[in-house]
């Protein structure tokens, strides 16, 4: 499995058995499928993308999306998953899944990564909180391995020591790529020697190393990823210290913090209970729905008349649903995932867009 030549058009869903899966901690398990030779193409994945599982968990059609934490040389498609208190599908992958079982698995997706360039000497750091560190996993080994002049600094929050996952693995690839990996392990329950990898990873913490242990203005590329506070830390903090966003990519794992600002990007407005013609493009395929300008969002809608459209989290967070807006406007809801330059493309996320025009035409192929 590459990054060269992955096919194009919507995301789709494959049954994949489990080859292995592996405790990674006391709360963490990873699971690796088996991916049959004619799939092997579309299971393709770039360093840091996400793959949406799909299981019936007490009756019910749950999916959710889970980073990929195999490098692209591994020749493996692995996923690691935390359990959450109270959490379906956590849970089910921690207490139920065994080598052997089917899950249904939808094609990876995702931009949370930059293009290789293996004659580039560039240094990345990754800014992270428990299970956040999965995409970075895949983002280490990749780099490391396809730029050897590259150098990555991890900045890795957590509970305690033995909450770490794959400190072992760290631990290794720090070993393999010495000088160029450096990893700092900051604990708030734990006490640590130096009371620098003390505490939470809050503006003071982030703040702090990113003084003492790298020179910010040299980093080429900032990766964030873990609890929506620390992520809108990290952001504060690189702002203040005068990093572009172009320089910072952003994965979200769940709902940010409430504080988070910016993401509603308009408000509803009440348009006499009208409906739009709305034409979506799926796999070459147009079909035309009624779309109501209030109420019910575009991927709703479309779900409604059965159409096989991708989602996963439909709270405007993993970008699963994500489309070409080709003809018309829409308003967001709320909009966690697009990256400006997505939204100046055209780009809109069905699942929490409502018609603002008498038509539109929606391509998921345009991805
Ligand atoms: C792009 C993307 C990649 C992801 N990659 C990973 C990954 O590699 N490993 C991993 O473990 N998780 C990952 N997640 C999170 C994952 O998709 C689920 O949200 C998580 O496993 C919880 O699902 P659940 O069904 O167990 O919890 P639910 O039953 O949906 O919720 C249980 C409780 O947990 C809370 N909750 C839900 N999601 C989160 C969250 N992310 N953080 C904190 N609290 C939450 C809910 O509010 C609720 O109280 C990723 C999410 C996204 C959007
Ligand atoms: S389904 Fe996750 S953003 Fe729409």
């Amino acid at each position: 499995m590459t990054a060269e030549a992955r096919p194009s058009g919507a995301p789709r869903f494959h049954a994949l058995k489990v080859a292995d899966v592996r405790k990674e901690t006391d709360e963490a398990t990873s699971i690796c499928f088996e991916v049959p030779a004619d799939l092997a193409n579309e299971y393709r994945f770039i360093q840091g993308q996400y793959l949406t599982l799909k299981a019936q968990i007490n009756g019910e059609e749950l999916r959710r999306p889970y980073s990929v934490c195999s490098g692209l040389d591994e020749g493996e498609l692995r996923v690691a998953v935390k359990q959450l208190p109270g959490g379906r599908f956590s849970g089910y992958v921690n207490g139920e899944v065994a080598p052997g079982d089917v899950i249904d698995v939808m094609t990876p997706m995702g931009n949370f990564h930059v293009a290789l360039e293996p004659s580039a000497a560039r240094h990345y750091v990754g800014i992270a909180g428990g299970s956040g560190i999965t995409p970075f996993m895949s983002i280490i080994k990749t780099v490391l391995a396809r730029e050897p002049g590259a150098e990555f600094t991890l900045f890795y929050g957590n509970r305690g020591f033995d909450t770490i996952m794959f400190r072992e693995a760290l631990a290794d690839l720090k070993d393999v790529y010495l000088g160029r990996l450096r990893v700092f392990h900051v604990l708030s329950d734990d006490i640590p020697e130096l009371p620098l990898f003390g505490g939470l990873l809050d503006e003071a913490k982030i703040r702090d190393l990113s003084t003492h242990l790298i020179d910010v203005g040299s980093i080429d590329h900032f990766f964030i990823c873990g609890p929506g506070p620390m992520m809108e830390a990290a952001k504060t903090v690189l702002k203040d210290l005068g990093v572009d966003d172009a320089r910072v990519k952003l994965e979200v794992f769940g709902t940010p913090a409430p504080h988070a600002g910016a993401l509603r990007s308009s408000e509803p407005q009440v348009i006499d209970g009208r409906s739009s013609d709305v034409t979506i493009v799926l796999n070459g395929n147009r079909t035309k729905i009624s779309v109501p300008y209030e109420g019910v969002p575009v991927l709703d809608a479309a779900l409604d008349r059965k159409l096989d459209l991708p989602f996963a989290c439909k709270g405007g967070v993993c970008c699963t649903c994500k489309a070409k807006l080709v003809e018309g406007e829409v308003r967001m809801d709320i909009n966690y995932g697009l990256e400006p330059d997505e939204i100046e493309a055209g780009y809109i996320l069905t699942c929490q867009s409502h018609p603002l025009t008498e038509t539109l035409v929606v391509d998921y192929d345009d991805r």
